[in-house]
């Protein structure tokens, strides 16, 4: 099979397609035929050995994945050959190939109306961002979201699903052009952190009370701001630092304010409870039937062009999620 090879720890140029025998199964493990493959920073860190993870060279790059099942492992009932599904890979690498193990309990049924590719932009984005604001922020209708990072991947997908679940949303990103494409996704009011005082604004559109829920991908100095503007009885959800900088938490705001700040980490939420994870998704598939949930896709690449994917995904100018697929040949859609 083709696949994008990691021979030597380096920036994406580094990256090579290569044939390489096919993966085998093991015991939990599906093989599937890949449609599509989500374009996520962690790929970037990987294959520059900057990632928590450090795989054995050569290896094959590419953490979420979705298309049909070759062939399953030993002791996997869920699942049958011409199935489909989307799921992280197992081992976080595999992806950027025509074929990839993913384990069967990460796995889930794409639904029916949904096609590989965009299965594949939707699996970590909106899994994420459901499991934020349903188990751990606890939004409730009518309470007012403000979600940072707002058109990044987590961030439109959080957009639509506040939206859905009866929030009142404040997008908060660093252009013009990102904060149209949040309204476009469904954003009742839009913040221009470059060009706007990000604390001023909150507390204008709060009537000074500040936000109930407020998703957190960025880190820096945003957050800094949110943790000032947070409601009595408020959640702050810590859940990246796309910014690059881990912020520190005055905790005396917790006490004067009396808010939360809620940790959030999808990866062993859905390990700690699959059951959870596929109920989730049910409700996710449901409100994507509705026509609620309309995940974006700036780009996809074909499996050749994977660096190319990875490049624009750092240069911070896509908005949505990049997926690279090895069916496609001319990189647009
Ligand atoms: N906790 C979890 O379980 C979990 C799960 C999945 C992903 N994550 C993490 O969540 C973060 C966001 O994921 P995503 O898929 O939404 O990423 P994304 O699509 O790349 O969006 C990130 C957003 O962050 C903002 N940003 C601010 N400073 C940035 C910088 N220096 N470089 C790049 N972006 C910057 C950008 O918006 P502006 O230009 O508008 O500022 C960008 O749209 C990542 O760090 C990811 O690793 C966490």
């Amino acid at each position: 099979m083709r696949a994008i090879v990691c021979k030597e720890m380096g920036p994406p140029r580094s990256l090579r397609l290569a044939e390489i025998p096919s993966p085998e199964p093991g015991s939990g493990e599906v093989l599937i035929r890949v449609e599509g493959a989500g374009v996520n920073f962690p790929d970037s860190l990987i294959i520059e050995g900057k990632y928590q993870v450090k795989p054995a060279l050569p290896f094959v790059p590419g953490f979420e994945v979705a298309g049909t099942v070759l062939e399953i492992g030993r002791g996997v009932t869920s699942f049958k050959p011409g199935d489909r599904i989307m799921s992280l890979t197992a081992n976080t690498v595999g992806g950027f190939a025509e074929e990839a193990i993913v384990t069967a309990e990460q796995a889930v049924v794409i639904p029916g109306v949904m096609d590989g590719i965009t299965a594949a932009a939707f699996y970590s984005s909106y899994g994420t961002s459901y499991h934020a604001l349903v188990e751990r922020g606890h939004l409730r209708q009518g309470e007012t979201l403000v979600v940072l990072g707002a058109a990044g991947g987590i961030g439109l997908a959080t957009i639509e699903i506040g939206k859905a679940l009866g929030a009142r949303v404040i997008a908060v990103a660093s252009t013009k052009e990102k904060l149209d494409v949040a309204k476009a996704h469904g954003a009742d009011e839009l913040v221009n952190y470059r060009s706007e005082d990000l604390a001023r604004r909150i507390k204008q559109l709060t009537d000074g009370k500040g936000a109930d829920v407020c998703m957190d991908t960025v880190g820096g100095d945003a957050f800094d701001s949110m943790s000032r503007n947070m409601n009595y009885n408020g959640r702050l959800l810590i859940v990246g630092f796309a910014s690059g900088t881990i912020p520190r938490l005055a905790v005396n705001l917790l006490l004067l304010k009396g808010y939360q700040a809620v940790g959030v980490f999808w990866g062993p939420a859905v390990a700690r409870d699959p059951e959870k994870h596929r109920e989730n998704f049910r409700r996710l598939g449901k409100l994507y039937a509705e026509g609620k949930l309309n995940p974006r896709m700036s780009g996809v690449y074909p499996l050749e062009r994977t660096a190319e994917a990875i490049e624009a995904l750092l240069s911070r100018r896509e908005t949505g999620k990049l997926v690279v697929s090895p069916l496609e040949s001319d990189g647009s859609r």
